[in-house]
């Protein structure tokens, strides 16, 4: 459990599993994630994700608000296979989402900024990376907020996307511990 000024960063609990299919579900979160999934995937996601949590020992947090104890969003860290064919592979990624009605607040920065510090320790690793498509200028907007450091000759064109698929070129940033 990590606490910030006005988050709670936690394990998912089942409680969660609503809130969190309808943020999943939501096209304008969705668009950026590969499109919104059906209640039927969004809840396959959800236990993907706490079986992470089981296997590893870490994976993604859910971020609360402290002011209504509401869900607002995921924040957290994965080790991508190093067998997985993609450029980064092998590498500690941290990543976020919010609930759309979230957005706005500094909630991803506040919460990305004590992920990141979280994961050092916790992964043992000296590099933490994170990426997105070139165009989601929102979540490289809170890359650049937690300091961490452009990568350009790390940038990728995503290999499961379509040449012309507007998510396809992909922008890298790393924070060293
Ligand atoms: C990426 C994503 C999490 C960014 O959300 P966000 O709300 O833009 O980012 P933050 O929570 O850090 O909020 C920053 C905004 O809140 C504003 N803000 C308001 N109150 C604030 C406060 N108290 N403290 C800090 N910022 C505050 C900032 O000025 C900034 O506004 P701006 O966008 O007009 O510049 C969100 O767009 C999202 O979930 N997208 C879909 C999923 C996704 O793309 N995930 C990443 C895949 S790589």
């Amino acid at each position: 459990m990590i606490e910030t000024e006005r988050l709670t960063l936690r394990p998912w609990t089942e409680a969660d599993r609503a809130p969190f299919v309808a943020m999943m579900g939501d096209p304008d979160v969705g668009y950026w994630l590969g499109g919104a999934l059906n209640p039927q995937a969004a809840g396959a996601a959800f236990e993907r994700m706490r079986q992470f949590w089981a296997e590893h020992g870490y994976g993604q947090l859910a971020i609360e608000s402290k002011a209504d104890g509401a869900l607002v969003g995921r924040v957290g860290l994965r080790r991508q296979p190093g067998a997985w064919s993609h450029p980064m592979s092998g590498a500690v990624e941290v990543g976020w989402l919010l609930a759309r009605q979230a957005w706005g607040h500094g909630y991803a920065t506040e919460a990305a900024a004590a992920a990141l510090a979280w994961g050092f320790p916790t992964l043992d690793v000296q590099v933490i990376h994170s990426w997105t498509a070139r165009s989601n200028t929102r979540s490289e907007a809170v890359m650049r907020r937690i300091g961490m450091t452009r990568a350009p000759h790390l940038d990728f064109e995503h290999p499961d996307l379509a040449e012309d698929h507007p998510l396809r070129p992909h922008v890298v940033y790393l924070t060293e511990r």
